[in-house]
């Protein structure tokens, strides 16, 4: 039982002023798909948090280039190349994280992928099998390798970036939902696994113009968007206020939880078939 306020207790303790419960100084954070869009945004406002960074994606020379970056403004990083469907390549990459930096506060799951298809039966037992070593299987082996090793120690946060699509899923996107809905599945057995050292959370992101957007018609969006509280897809920047709450201390008794910003999508009606005329 806390103590009732008296008025002369300061609001918050000394330590805890709104900005310092963001503060990741003196943590590590690796960060998935780091190279662009929203593992690129989240990465950013980690480091301007303070913490150190470790880039992946699957090609070296695009994870130097953003370490480079980091380091130009004193941000300790390191960059490793990574596929995330490969147990073998995650296995290599968390040693050679943890010989570079020692230990690991932060793990954000973000890379991942979703293929187009021309229609149900024409998604091949390799496309199925590549999103779901993606999107599921390296992530859990990834959550399993940091997320003892971060309970053993210090402790730490674990961040899914899942999918709206894993909620309200949509023809086009079939392999993609199931296989991030079993990232949210994921998430909460991690969270009763890792914890109370650990927490582990998810991100559920509607649509965000990322490069993932190169491959989506437009005017199908545009109808959709219409029909979201938020009238639009989102900007990548806005994702980091999620990312940063949930790794900070700001989060301290959050874990288990699926976070959606996906500017009302989630509650919309999706009208996908009537903007093709369907
Ligand atoms: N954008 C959206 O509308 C949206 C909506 C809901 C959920 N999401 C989720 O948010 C996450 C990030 O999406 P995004 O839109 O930012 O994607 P993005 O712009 O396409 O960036 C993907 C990042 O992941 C890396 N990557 C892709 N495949 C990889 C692999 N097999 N192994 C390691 N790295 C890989 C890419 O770098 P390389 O190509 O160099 O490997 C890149 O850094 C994904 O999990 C996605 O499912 C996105």
């Amino acid at each position: 039982m806390s103590t009732p306020y008296d008025g002369t207790q300061p609001l918050l303790p000394e330590a805890e002023t709104a900005g310092s419960v963001f503060d990741l100084s003196g943590r590590v954070a690796l960060v998935t798909g780091a190279t662009r869009g929203l593992g690129l945004a989240i990465a950013s406002s980690y480091a301007t948090a303070g913490a150190a960074v470790i880039v992946v994606s699957r090609r070296l020379p695009s994870c130097e280039q953003v370490a480079a970056g980091l380091r130009a403004r004193s941000v300790r990083a390191g960059a490793f190349a990574c596929h995330v469907g490969r147990w073998n390549e995650i296995e290599r990459l968390v040693e050679a994280a943890y010989e570079e930096f020692g230990r690991i506060d932060v793990l954000v799951n973000n890379a991942g992928m979703s293929p187009r298809y021309e229609r149900l039966s024409a998604v091949s037992e390799e496309l199925w099998d590549k999103v779901f070593a993606v999107n599921l299987k390296g992530p859990f082996r990834l959550c399993a390798l940091v997320g003892e090793r971060m309970a053993a120690g210090d402790g730490g946060s674990i961040i899914n970036i899942s999918s709206t699509g894993a909620v309200r899923p949509t023809a086009d996107i079939v392999p993609y939902s199931a296989a991030k809905a079993g990232v949210n599945a994921m998430t909460v057995g991690l969270a009763d696994a890792f914890g109370p050292k650990v927490r582990v959370n998810a991100i559920m992101p509607g649509p965000f113009l990322t490069s993932i957007a190169r491959n989506w018609d437009m005017d199908v969006l545009a109808a959709r968007t219409e029909t979201f509280a938020l009238r639009r897809a989102g900007e990548a920047r806005e994702i980091v206020g999620a990312a940063l709450y949930l790794a900070s201390d700001a989060a301290s008794f959050t874990t288990g939880t699926l976070l959606t910003v996906d500017g009302g999508a989630q509650w919309s009606m999706p009208r996908v078939r009537e903007a093709r005329n369907e």
